[in-house]
């Protein structure tokens, strides 16, 4: 094993998981050349892909800052910027180390500025329930039903994220609304987290799908994200609500999202479109 020293105590690593889509590698490839040009030109530091050879795919991208400063100049950077957006129209990004974190502690991180991932690593839990949702009597085919956070090992990508958050609007709890809605958020190392939503009888209290999904997430050490499904009803996909873009958008960043139906139609977004002027923590 080569352990490389830093070359300087000012150093920094930041690593993006890249999830380059089909078709798209040659354009990835020549952009992470565009964007080592860039690096070392403005002397902000040195970059290196690194192929993940079981999964084609999916690349890491290692930049080594000079300096946490020249991280930020870069982060700062208009032609830099220009790069990243490129990047994310190539595949899936998701920020594994960002250790260019300014030190203030800003505690709502997004997209370039998430930091120190906390992928968790316990084993998940996969709690079964006797006929949760049944009417009595009825049975699924000898089969318990299975509920709470569950870790799925396929990899990402590959989840069936929309089948997940139709299993959870199952348990939603809308006896006001009638409208059940469930959802499921893919986290990076594959952990698929679900949410329902639950109504109250104070009516404001209701809590949406989505946002439960992304609570239970987080609460569980999840802290950096891919993908969300949306499950409603008989009628047209549901998007999410303003509220839930806002806090999807401060803690999941730029995520793809799917809106489906009962009937199997199917949307797809990115969060950025669906909230195309947000406020963040950059603001504050
Ligand atoms: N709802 C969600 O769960 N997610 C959305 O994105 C839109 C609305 C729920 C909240 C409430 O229980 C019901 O749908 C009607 O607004």
């Amino acid at each position: 094993m080569a352990v490389h020293p830093a070359s300087s105590p000012d150093t920094r690593l930041s690593i993006l998981q890249v999830i380059v889509a089909a078709g798209q590698e040659a354009d990835f490839l020549h952009l992470t050349h565009d964007f080592e040009a860039l690096l070392t030109r403005k002397q902000y530091g040195r970059v290196e892909v690194v192929r993940n050879e079981a999964e084609p795919l999916c690349f890491y991208v290692v930049r080594y800052w000079a300096s946490a400063g020249a991280a930020r100049a870069c982060d700062a950077d208009l032609e830099a910027q220009a790069l990243t957006l490129r990047l994310y129209s190539l595949g899936q990004v998701a920020h594994v180390v960002n250790s260019a974190r300014p030190p203030d502690g800003r505690r709502l991180l997004l997209n370039d500025e998430r930091t120190n991932i906390e992928i968790d690593r316990r084993s998940g839990y996969d709690r079964r329930v006797r006929n949760v949702g049944r009417a009595e009597g009825e049975r699924r085919s000898g089969q318990d039903r299975r509920i709470g956070p569950r870790r799925l090992r396929a990899r990402a990508g590959e989840v069936d994220l929309i089948a997940a958050a139709r299993r959870a609007r199952e348990f939603a709890e809308a006896p006001f609304s009638n409208v059940k809605v469930g959802a499921a958020i893919e986290a990076i190392d594959g952990a698929v987290i679900t949410g329902c939503n639950v109504e109250n009888a104070s009516y404001g209290l209701t809590i949406c799908a989505e946002r439960v999904a992304i609570f239970k997430a987080l609460s569980e050490g999840q802290r950096a994200f891919t993908r969300l499904a949306i499950v409603g009803g008989g009628g047209a996909p549901i998007p999410p609500c303003g509220a839930c873009r806002q806090i999807l958008w401060e803690f999941g960043g730029d995520l793809e999202i799917l809106l489906a139906n009962a009937a199997g139609d199917l949307v797809e977004w990115r969060l950025k479109n669906l909230l195309p002027l947000p406020f963040d923590a950059r603001l504050l």
